[in-house]
């Protein structure tokens, strides 16, 4: 299995260094910019998702890498922005300065909106999906970044700081800002083999709700308890920006509870996938068990 992910993994970082604009513009280090934040490591969990959902179905195809590659776009945009001095303050992503340390705020900002676009223009690209499944990718990805999705939840995340949300909220907040795209991932992903059923998306979804929370609350427990060497990214920046968090609310081993029965019911909505599912299933062991 960790060939499955290993192969994917690769295949997918040379489809993306194909889709970014070259290094070399002249009128700015906007390119520079968008490359070195998305082909500088990262997990490449919602691509792998993408493709695994995929193969859970039938196969993943070329239309599922163009997804997959949107996706990470997005995910990539998010992270830029979500470190900006005047969101997260964040100096360290994957193991290396953030963007606008790296360059400066301004081109940070453009690089994440550049992004934005590309993922987009990614997907317009696709030529062989009907119609229909064509424009519902674009649907399902924008509803799930924006104003009730992840640009949503990061707006309760703002707003919170030095607050303490009760769990219905802090559930809230955290669906959109993480679970939002990660359920995007999956359910589009599947939708590039154009042969899911309703029954099957019904029961995506259910994973995807479940292993989407469950991700952000393994995030904020490696907050508290990771290195940031391990993480490459400032361990403690939630404790430092006062953001609630599930170990705010509830301390470690409540959050580890909720995550691991999270886990479980995830892994429980995949039956029906039999052994079609099992990229999926490493895929979720993962996210609960990962240390950065
Ligand atoms: C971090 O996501 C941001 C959150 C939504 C919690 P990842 O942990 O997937 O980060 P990378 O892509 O591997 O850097
Ligand atoms: C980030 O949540 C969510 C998005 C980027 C949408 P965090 O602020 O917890 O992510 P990290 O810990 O900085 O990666
Ligand atoms: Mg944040
Ligand atoms: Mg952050
Ligand atoms: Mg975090």
């Amino acid at each position: 299995m960790n060939k499955y992910l290993d192969d994917h993994r690769e295949t997918f970082n040379t489809k993306l260094s194909q889709l970014l604009p070259a290094q070399h513009n002249h009128a700015s280090n906007l390119h520079s910019a968008m490359r070195y934040s998305m082909l500088n490591g990262g997990k490449r969990i919602r691509p792998l998702l993408c493709i695994a959902a995929a193969d859970a179905i039938s196969e993943n195809n070329s239309a599922t890498f163009s997804v997959a590659a949107a996706i990470e776009m997005m995910h990539v945009y998010s992270l830029i922005h979500d470190d900006l001095p005047s969101m997260d303050n964040d100096d360290l992503r994957r193991g290396k300065p953030t963007c606008h340390v790296k360059f400066n705020e301004a081109t940070a900002i453009l690089a994440g909106d550049a992004l934005q676009a590309l993922a987009f223009e990614t997907i317009a690209d696709i030529s062989s999906l009907t119609y229909q499944n064509h424009i519902r990718l674009v649907k399902i990805l924008a509803a799930n970044i924006g104003c009730s999705g992840m640009v949503k939840g990061q707006a309760i995340d703002l707003d919170c700081s030095a607050t303490n949300l009760n769990q219905e909220q802090l559930d809230e907040m955290h669906n959109c800002k993480t679970g939002a795209l990660i359920e995007a991932s999956i359910i589009m992903g599947a939708i590039t083999t154009q042969k899911m059923s309703d029954a099957q998306e019904e029961s995506l979804k259910i994973f995807a709700k479940k292993i989407g929370l469950a991700f952000q609350i393994q995030d904020d427990i490696l907050d508290v308890e990771s290195s940031t060497e391990e993480m490459g990214k400032s361990r403690g920046s939630d404790v430092s920006n006062k953001k609630s968090t599930y170990t705010s609310l509830l301390g470690l081993s409540k959050s580890k509870e909720r995550a691991s029965s999270l886990y479980k019911e995830s892994i429980d909505a995949l039956e029906v996938f039999e052994h079609k599912a099992d990229p999926l299933r490493v895929l979720a062991n993962f996210i609960i068990s990962r240390t950065y």
